[in-house]
């Protein structure tokens, strides 16, 4: 009888870890297919190496070059350029960019590597409530949103000045033939 019962225990355990290890196995085959998905989206969207850098406003045909973006002037806002497609990636609003020129002086390594003749790219959606960050402050030597005024650390992004918790995703440029070109994918997910 002990023996039986015994038995019966453990078939109950067997089959309780059997369910136990079906439903977690389905659930992660959920969770990668939802990132997989997830993955797919930023890639159809987002932005790729060796895009050009078109100007967000104004004429939107003629790829920026390093010289457009100019030092102490107003940062450029761009949009990365599919050269297969021959469009702006202009679909999703995380794609587009801010421009701005620093000093080399000024700059890190990391940044002189990752920027093209002078010039950085940054995602202009800022990370607080997606307002667009248009303004870079030179006296504090940082980017601003003006919704809220947060300011982030051009060095890496980094939030200098709340209420935006979350880094400001970069992009690092490199020039080709005078033009700037995307060398790199961001340096996190843009957005909120
Ligand atoms: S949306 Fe930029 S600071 Fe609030």
């Amino acid at each position: 009888m002990n023996d039986r019962k015994e038995e019966e225990t453990m078939h109950a355990v067997d089959t309780r870890r059997r369910l136990l290890l079906k439903a977690t196995g389905a659930s992660v085959a959920g969770c990668c297919a939802l990132q997989a998905g997830a993955a797919a989206a930023d890639e159809a969207q987002g932005v790729m190496k060796g895009d050009l850098l078109v100007a967000a406003k104004g004429d939107a045909a003629t790829p920026l070059k390093a010289e457009d973006i100019k030092a102490g002037a107003k940062p450029v806002l761009a949009w990365p350029y599919d050269l297969g497609q021959k469009a702006a990636r202009s679909d999703s609003r995380l794609n587009k960019l801010l421009l701005i020129r620093m000093d080399p002086a000024e700059m890190s390594d990391e940044m002189k590597q990752r920027s093209a003749g002078g010039v950085l790219a940054y995602s202009s959606i800022c990370t607080h409530q997606a307002c667009d960050v248009t303004e870079y402050v030179a006296a504090d030597k940082l980017l601003m949103c003006f919704c809220h005024f947060s300011k982030f650390n051009p060095g890496d992004g980094s939030v200098a000045k709340g209420p935006a918790t979350k880094s400001l995703p970069f992009v690092p440029l490199t020039e080709k033939d005078g033009l700037l070109v995307v060398a790199g994918g961001f340096s996190n997910k843009p957005g909120v």
